[in-house]
C-alpha cells in the first residue's frame, strides 16, 4: 500500500521517514512535504484541499493516512476521510477539540478526574483582571483556542499577567483569544507523554522531554521547542504508574463515557509536581520535536501500529523500543521566536548526515537556484542515538556543528536535566 502524511514540518518528516521503513509501505506521499523528505524518497504533493487529498488517496492505493498538525484535525479532516471509507489515523473533529479549546479540555479533565491545574475561564478583560489581581502572581494566562504554541504566558508578576490578558482581548490571537483561561502556576519538571489510543485500549510510547524556552538554562521566551530527548529520566517507575492510573486510564474511560471516537495519538504534557503528575495540556497529535527523539528509538512497524489503532486492534499490538536514548537538537533562524530573515543557503547537511545523525527538516525550501534555504523559525532537527544519553548528545552536537547559515543558532544544553542526574 501507499501512505499519505499531511503536514510539512520536522514531525512529519520524522513520521514519513519511519513509515517509509515499513515492510508494507511502497510510496510515502506527504502534503506539502519539504526538501528533506525529497532527499529521503518521499513524494511531495502540492494539494491542500481535504476533499482533493481524499480523492487522491482513493485513486492512488493509499491504505493509511496520517495527519501531523492539529489544525486539519480540528477542522475535521478525519471525518471527511472516514466518510469516504479511507483509513485515517487521528481523532474525529469533536475529539480534536481537546486541543482546539483549552476550556473544553479542562472540563473533560474535571469531569473524568484527571489531575490538572485549578483554573477559571473569562470572556472579558475586566473580570479576568480582577481575578488575577485577587489571585496574585505567578499565574498562567492562556488563549482558549489554537494559537500556534504562542498563546500561553507564565506571568511572574501581576503586570505581566494583566498585559497578557489585554493582549488576548485586543485580538493578538484573533478569535482564539477572546476567551481566556487563567490557571494556577504549577511547579515541577515537565515530561511529554505520547500514547496510542483506540476505542478500547491506550498504550504509552517511550517518554520524552522538550525544551520550550529559546535560551540555555530554560530562559527567554517560549518557542515551538528547541530540542528534545527520550527517555525522560524524571519518568521513573513510580511516576509512570501514577501517569498510567491517573491520566491515561481515565483519558480512555473519558473518551468512552463521552462517546468521543478517538483513534490516534494523544499527547499529555505532564508536570511532575510534589502532589503527583498534573496535566498541563492535551494535544491531539505527535509533539514536535519530541517525535524526532521518540521515533528514532521505535523498533516496531509504525504503519502496522497505526492500522491496528484505526481498526480498534491496538490491544494486540506490542511496541518494541531501542534501549538507546536519543537526542534532537533544533537549529533555528537568527531572531526566532521573534522575526527572522529567510532565504539563506544552508551548508553542511551532507556532512552532518555522514557524522551519523539524522537531519529532519522543518523550515526549509529550495531557492530558484535549487539550493536548500531556511524559510521557517525552527529549521532543522538534528537527531542521534547513543548507548548513553551523553553519547547521544555528543553525536547530535558533532553533526550540528557541521551545519550553518547566516544567523543560525541552537541551544547548547539540550538534555542537560538528564545529564545532571
Ligand atoms: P502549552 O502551550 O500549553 O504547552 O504551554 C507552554 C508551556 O507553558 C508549557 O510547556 C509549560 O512550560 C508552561 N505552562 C503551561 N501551563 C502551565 C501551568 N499551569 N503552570 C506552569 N507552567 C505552565
Ligand atoms: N513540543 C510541544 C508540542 O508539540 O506542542
Amino acid at each position: 500500500m501507499n501512505v499519505l502524511v499531511v503536514g510539512g514540518g520536522g514531525r512529519e518528516h520524522t513520521i514519513s521517514w519511519k513509515l517509509s521503513q515499513s515492510a508494507s509501505v511502497e510510496t510515502v506521499y506527504c502534503a506539502p512535504g519539504n526538501p528533506g523528505m525529497d532527499h529521503d524518497g518521499i513524494e511531495a504533493l502540492s494539494i491542500s484541499d481535504y476533499e482533493e487529498l481524499a480523492q487522491f488517496s482513493l485513486e492512488n492505493n493509499v491504505g493509511l493516512v496520517m495527519v501531523g498538525p492539529e489544525v486539519p484535525l480540528c477542522e475535521g479532516i478525519v471525518d471527511i476521510f472516514r466518510a469516504k471509507g479511507l483509513k485515517i489515523f487521528g481523532p474525529v473533529k469533536e475529539a480534536a477539540t481537546l486541543e482546539g479549546s483549552k476550556s473544553f479540555a479542562k472540563d473533560f479533565m474535571k469531569r473524568h478526574g484527571i489531575p490538572t491545574a485549578a483554573s477559571a475561564v473569562f470572556s472579558n478583560a475586566a473580570d479576568a483582571i480582577s481575578y488575577v489581581t485577587n489571585e496574585g502572581a505567578p499565574i498562567v494566562i492562556k488563549a482558549d483556542g489554537l494559537a500556534a504554541g504562542k498563546g500561553v504566558t507564565v506571568a511572574e508578576t501581576l503586570d505581566e499577567a494583566i498585559a497578557a490578558i489585554d493582549n488576548c482581548f485586543e485580538g493578538a490571537f484573533g478569535d482564539a483569544g477572546y476567551s481566556v483561561l487563567i490557571e494556577e502556576c504549577l511547579i515541577g519538571e515537565e515530561a511529554s507523554i505520547l500514547a496510542f489510543v483506540d476505542n478500547h485500549t491506550i498504550k504509552a510510547l517511550e517518554s520524552s522531554q522538550d525544551h520550550k524556552r529559546v535560551g540555555e538554562g530554560d530562559t527567554g521566551p517560549n518557542t515551538g521547542g528547541m530540542g528534545a530527548y527520550s527517555p525522560a529520566p524524571v519518568m521513573d517507575a513510580a511516576l509512570w504508574a501514577e501517569v498510567e492510573e491517573q491520566v491515561l486510564a481515565p483519558f480512555l474511560a473519558g473518551c468512552q463515557a463521552d462517546d468521543l471516537d478517538y483513534r490516534g495519538i494523544i499527547y499529555a504534557g505532564i508536570m511532575a509536581t510534589t502532589d503527583g503528575p498534573k496535566v498541563i495540556e492535551f494535544n491531539v497529535r505527535f509533539g514536535d520535536p519530541e517525535t524526532q527523539a521518540v521515533l528514532v528509538r521505535m523498533e516496531s512497524d509504525l504503519a502496522e501500529a497505526m492500522l491496528a489503532t484505526i481498526d480498534n486492534q491496538l490491544a494486540d499490538f506490542e511496541f518494541q523500543w531501542s534501549s538507546d536514548p536519543a537526542v534532537c537538537v533544533v537549529i533555528a533562524s537568527g531572531g526566532y521566536p521573534a522575526s527572522y530573515e529567510k532565504g539563506f543557503a544552508i551548508s553542511g547537511l551532507d556532512e552532518a548526515a555522514a557524522a551519523g545523525a539524522v537531519v529532519f527538516h522543518a523550515g526549509t525550501s529550495y531557492n530558484d537556484a535549487g539550493a536548500i534555504v531556511n524559510t521557517g523559525g525552527r529549521v532543522l532537527g538534528v537527531t542521534a542515538k547513543g548507548e548513553t544519553i551523553q553519547q547521544a548528545v555528543d553525536r547530535a552536537y558533532e553533526a550540528v556543528e557541521k551545519i550553518s547559515w547566516d544567523g543560525s543558532f541552537y541551544r547548547k544544553d539540550i538534555a542537560y536535566r538528564a545529564l545532571s542526574r
